[in-house]
């Protein structure tokens, strides 16, 4: 059976899922909803949001969970594991059963392709909790903690270091790009950007005044940054590529002397979770530049906005 199609639908899949105006608005909501976290109820009846994890989490779990009880909702979690979508049934059936039941889906999942296909069938919003590609929600959240800081986005550059090829990277380029930010991204050979991914993202950026850039040398990428970003050499589900993955990505360390390159105001991200030692030392991450517990903080305030804005849009929201 088809999904009745609902006008006005709208899913965060992917970062450019949102245009520079959107993404605008859904950043300053989630700042109305930072200063005011128990005001707004557009999930209040209340309405059940599923939340599902193919994969392991931590700060997406609990933020998401959180973040849908302060909006009036019931975060319904749901074990990957023994839903086992795609698998013990298809995703387009799996779909069409969970739209009948709660006002948006959240799902972490390997395949961009079966998420799209959840937000195909599923009659409700979709949003990409994590995928192999992209990790939109963290980008918000990223972003949000860039703004408070300077008080603006575009114009600002961002160095990224490490896998330009793993969901951060696409989602730092796409997601900055669409904030007219000027994006560099510095990875070994075999973990940069594809050019596919650039494109998408140049395109953007030609619009919005921004741009993007793969750049070989860390310290060239990293020259007078505003923002130096950094992730796990070894993504979840790459596990089996961690001793290959450590012997080419030595070169590509966020370390103190590194960053002594960027600007004066320079401010360090990292999603999180860090390997000390690893992608990130800790007299970085637990240095005076380090911003990842207001990032990890701004989760919760983010998807609140990227949930609210979906369902508000998709004509779903407690009026
Ligand atoms: N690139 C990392 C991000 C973790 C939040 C991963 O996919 O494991």
């Amino acid at each position: 059976p088809a999904t009745t199609p609902r006008p006005g639908l709208r899913h965060l899949l992917a970062d450019d899922d949102l245009d520079p105006a959107e993404q605008a608005e859904v950043l300053d909501l989630a700042a109305a909803l930072k200063a005011a976290p128990y005001d707004a109820k557009p999930l209040a009846g209340p309405r059940s949001v599923a939340m599902v994890f193919d994969k392991p989490t931590l700060r997406t779990q609990v933020s998401f969970g959180a973040g849908i009880a302060e909006l009036g909702g019931h975060p319904m979690l749901i074990d990957g594991a023994l839903a086992a979508i795609g698998r013990r049934e298809s995703v387009p059936d799996v779909a069409r059963v969970l739209g009948r039941q709660v006002t948006a889906i959240v799902w972490r999942t390997y395949a961009q392709d079966d998420l799209a296909a959840m937000a195909e069938h599923a009659g409700v919003p979709v949003v990409n909790a994590l995928t192999d590609e992209f990790h939109p929600c963290q980008l918000v959240a990223d972003l949000l903690t860039v703004r408070e800081r300077f008080g603006t986005l575009a114009g600002l550059s961002v160095a990224f270091v490490g896998d330009g090829a793993c969901n951060m990277g696409s989602s730092w380029l796409l997601a900055g790009a669409t904030a007219g930010m000027h994006v560099r991204v510095s990875a070994p050979d075999g973990y940069v950007p594809t050019d596919q991914m650039l494109a998408r993202a140049g395109a953007i950026a030609a619009r919005t005044g921004g741009s993007v850039a793969a750049v070989a040398d860390p310290v060239a990428a990293v020259t007078g940054a505003d923002v130096v970003v950094t992730d796990t050499w070894v993504s979840m589900g790459r596990e089996s590529e961690s001793v290959a993955r450590e012997k080419v990505f030595g070169g590509h360390r966020l370390t103190a002397d590194l960053l002594s390159h960027a600007a004066e105001r320079a401010v360090v991200l990292h999603c999180l979770p860090a390997y000390r030692g690893k992608e990130i030392d800790a007299e970085v991450l637990d240095g005076p530049r380090s911003l990842v517990w207001d990032e990890a903080e701004n989760r919760r305030h983010a998807q609140k906005a990227v949930l609210a804005w979906l369902v508000t849009r998709s004509g779903l929201a407690a009026s």
